[in-house]
């Protein structure tokens, strides 16, 4: 199918030879590859860029791209089930995805809405551990606001459960100084801590001081305080059980190939998901949307 593309969208050959469809339009400018449906900018008119994408992310097949907004689909982190675990997060990030609609609104916000099937996935390393079938549909719309909604069918004949997160890496002038407001009283699993069963209660708002990885139980709006950069992100959801905050820190950051030893300061990761018990299940037929909305303040 061939789509024809409003003036505000440009398809053109990205980082690493991928393709990209690039937006601009008076309100806003925004990219995403279709590798992975990763949105790798967002920035409404007049702000900094929203979004964080590391300067030593990696853009070729068979590696997900370090920042922007990775879909994990159809497991998160290993996944529950044992034979999940590579690739980490599903395979959709790893996936080509393809451009289904393009539609520039009045007003200058432009929605992207790309599609991923089993049989497009089926070439991608470790989908054959996840033999269901289904169609995933991503609204991507670039506006004032961010937008994202994530529609999984199950196409197939049999329930299917998956788990999904919206990995979003926001930019930060310094973590040390950003706080999350909107989780205080929200019970979380605390992975930095190992994960163990027992869930901890957050109390007053998410402050960064060490490594944090944690999956909150939470389906309310959360503002990401980035008092040294003067601004609030507000991250609206809905379809979402889970809010996951993750930044590595340093020996983490130190560890991984395609994150700058010192890039952990500048960004934090606000996720809205749904893992671990709040998997979704879907009988034949059924659908579920996840949608995450984002809206820059002072
Ligand atoms: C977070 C997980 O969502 O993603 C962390 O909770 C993980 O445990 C992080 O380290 C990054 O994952 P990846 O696979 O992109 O390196």
């Amino acid at each position: 199918m061939s789509i024809v593309l409003p003036d505000s969208v440009t398809a053109a050959e990205g980082e690493g030879g991928l393709p990209v469809l690039r937006v601009a339009t008076a309100l806003v400018t925004g990219e995403v590859y279709l590798h992975g449906a990763h949105v790798t900018a967002w920035t409404p008119a007049g702000a900094e860029p929203v979004l964080w994408v590391s300067s030593s992310a990696r853009f070729a097949a068979g590696e997900a791209i370090r920042g922007g907004v990775p879909i994990c689909f159809p497991w998160f982190g290993t996944g529950r089930e044992p034979g999940l675990a590579p690739p980490p997060h599903g395979f959709a990030r790893l996936a080509p995805w393809r451009l289904v609609a393009a539609e520039e609104h009045d007003g200058g916000a432009v929605t992207l809405t790309l599609e991923l099937t089993d049989a497009d996935a089926a070439d991608v390393p470790a989908a054959q551990d996840w033999p269901h079938a289904f169609t995933a549909t991503y609204a991507v719309t670039f506006g004032r606001e961010l937008t994202l909604a994530l529609t999984v069918e199950n196409t197939g004949e049999g329930e299917i459960s998956f788990e999904e997160a919206l990995h979003t890496y926001l930019a930060v002038a310094d973590a040390r100084t950003t706080t999350v407001q909107g989780l205080d009283g929200a019970t979380y699993l605390d992975k930095a801590a190992g994960g163990g069963p027992e869930l901890v209660t957050q109390r007053g708002d998410v402050t960064f001081t060490a490594e944090t990885d944690r999956v909150y139980d939470s389906t309310g709006t959360a503002v990401v305080v980035d008092e040294s950069g003067g601004r609030r992100i507000g991250i609206e959801k809905e379809g979402s059980a889970n809010t996951v905050v993750w930044n590595p820190w340093v020996d983490k950051a130190a560890a991984m190939p395609d994150y700058g030893d010192d890039e952990w300061p500048s960004m934090v990761c606000v996720e809205t998901a749904n893992a671990l018990d709040a998997a979704i299940a879907l009988a034949p037929g059924e659908r579920h949307t996840m949608t995450a909305r984002y809206a820059v303040t002072r």
